[in-house]
């Protein structure tokens, strides 16, 4: 890639009587780093690193975030920019090649999503296998992993021009899916896609409309559902990215490796916290228990945390935050209650934090998640479809970054070292040498299809 200069700065390591030389290597803004490629070849030592805190896994020229100032940008751009001026899909084609488009090339673009939204008819025969209560999350995983077995003709990733099907394919495709696991989770018949329709209204009409009825797309909450996806759409080497970067380094088709970063984002430290934050709300419910919340946050012996609060990256205000603040009083104002209750509780809960004490020193804020939940509830969404739309706008984000790695020349099979600490070396014990013990009873669920 063209950034990376090395501008001749050196940091030395001494180890083990010895002095090691190592390049640092500059970014065009935020932290320079220190090139170790080499180092287990010249001392062999690993370094130790859980939760990568203080390692670059890649070189990108994506996203950057500036945690400390509360910056996001995609390609330079600032995300309350994009937020206001822009739209989705825009904002797909700048993480995918680059630059915002010219008109012509935004016309070419949206025509290409636009004629890829209908997913494969046998597709719904899929979705029959699944238990009606199942989570639309664990029907995402499976359906989008499932696409590589419906569209074999873009899988191969050596293949530009199939790499670009499979890009577009899954843009156009994923709102369509998600719209179906909604679906299917109410016992509602799958809405088509309206192809007339921009992406946001059209998700929500495959959401929202039913044959029976005539449906219109109000067109503020279609903005704001397009404003969600902007804010959602890229966030550089987060889990679940690095998730999709690790399973595509192996060379795996794009459409498993996306379902990978669904798999990741579903947990409640990452994708699932837009949940977790309402139902905290919801279990708060007026002011006058905020006191007691704040207090079990803060007890360590209590495993509670103030979901929507706190982030590995951003130690100042989440930028999302903001803008995801402002697009819930917009949508309250139109289909809501512009006084909710659980506007009020997430907004005294975020001053109380924000002056106290053990937040301040943890430099917590709320993050996006803090306010999504509530916008998109007011949408219409029950909580269980939160991390669905999450992962639905991650897409484009998740596809630029398997995109970055697989046209990087260096890339390689990610593959993490270890510092090990368990036993040594040591004969096999044969059975009857090895005692009584009864061992764990571990419950039988396929005995009782229904546990
Ligand atoms: N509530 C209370 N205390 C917190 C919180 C919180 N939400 N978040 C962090 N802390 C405390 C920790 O207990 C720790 O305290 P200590 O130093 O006394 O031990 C300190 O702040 C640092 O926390 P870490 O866990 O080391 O921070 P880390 O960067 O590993 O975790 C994370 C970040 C997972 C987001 C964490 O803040 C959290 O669990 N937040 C709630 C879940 C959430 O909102 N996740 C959404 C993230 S954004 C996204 O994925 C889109």
């Amino acid at each position: 890639m063209a950034n990376k200069g090395d501008g001749g700065e050196k940091a030395t390591l001494h180890v083990r009587g010895e002095s090691h030389d190592l390049n640092v290597l500059k970014a065009s803004i935020g932290p320079d780093v220190i090139d170790i490629q080499n180092l287990y070849r010249r001392t062999g030592l690993f370094t130790f690193d859980p939760g990568y805190t203080s390692t670059a896994s890649c070189e990108s020229q994506i996203t950057f975030i500036d945690g400390e100032k509360g910056v996001l940008l995609y390609r330079g751009y600032p995300i309350d920019q994009l937020a206001e001026y822009g739209d989705y899909l825009e904002t797909c084609y700048l993480l995918l090649y680059g630059d915002l488009p010219n008109q012509e090339q935004r016309r070419k673009f949206d025509a290409d999503i636009t004629y890829h939204t209908m997913v494969h008819e046998q597709m719904r025969a899929f979705f029959q296998g699944f238990r009606r209560d199942a989570h639309p999350m664990a029907i995402m995983v499976a359906v989008v992993g499932a696409l590589s077995a419906f569209y074999h003709d873009s899988t191969d990733i050596n293949d530009p021009h199939q790499r670009e099907v499979a890009t577009r394919r899954m843009i156009a495709k994923v709102p369509t899916l998600a719209a179906m696991a909604f679906k299917y989770s109410l016992g509602q018949p799958f809405v088509y896609p309206r192809n007339d329709l921009d992406y946001a209204s059209n998700f929500l009409h495959m959401c929202f409309s039913v044959p029976s009825e005539d449906y219109h797309v109000n067109p503020v909450l279609a903005r704001a559902m397009d404003r969600i996806f902007i804010l959602h759409a890229d966030h550089e080497q987060n889990a679940s990215t690095s998730t999709v970067r690790l399973a595509g380094s192996s060379n795996a088709n794009p459409f498993a490796c996306i379902a990978a970063g669904i798999a990741s984002l579903w947990g409640p430290a990452h994708g699932g916290a837009n949940e977790a934050a309402l139902n905290m709300l919801e279990e708060i419910g007026t002011p006058e228990r905020i006191p007691e919340f704040i207090a079990r946050a803060k007890d360590r012996s209590d495993p509670f945390r103030l979901m929507g609060f706190g982030h590995r990256v951003y130690k100042n205000y989440d930028p999302r935050a903001r803008i995801m603040q402002r697009t819930a009083k917009e949508v309250l104002a139109e289909v809501g209650d512009p006084n909710d209750p659980l506007l009020e509780v997430a907004r005294q809960l975020e001053e109380v934090a924000l002056n106290d004490e053990y937040f301040i020193e943890r430099k917590l804020y709320p993050n996006i998640d803090f306010y999504s939940g509530i916008t998109l509830r007011a949408l219409g969404f029950p909580t269980s479809m939160f991390t669905v739309l999450f992962a639905l706008a991650r897409t484009v984000g998740w596809i630029a970054h398997w995109r970055e790695m697989i046209s990087d020349p260096s890339n390689r099979i990610g593959r993490p070292r270890q510092l090990y600490t368990g036993p040594v070396m040591r004969d096999y014990v044969p059975m009857s040498q090895r005692g009584a013990g009864l061992g764990d009873q571990v419950h039988d669920t396929d005995r009782n299809p229904e546990s």
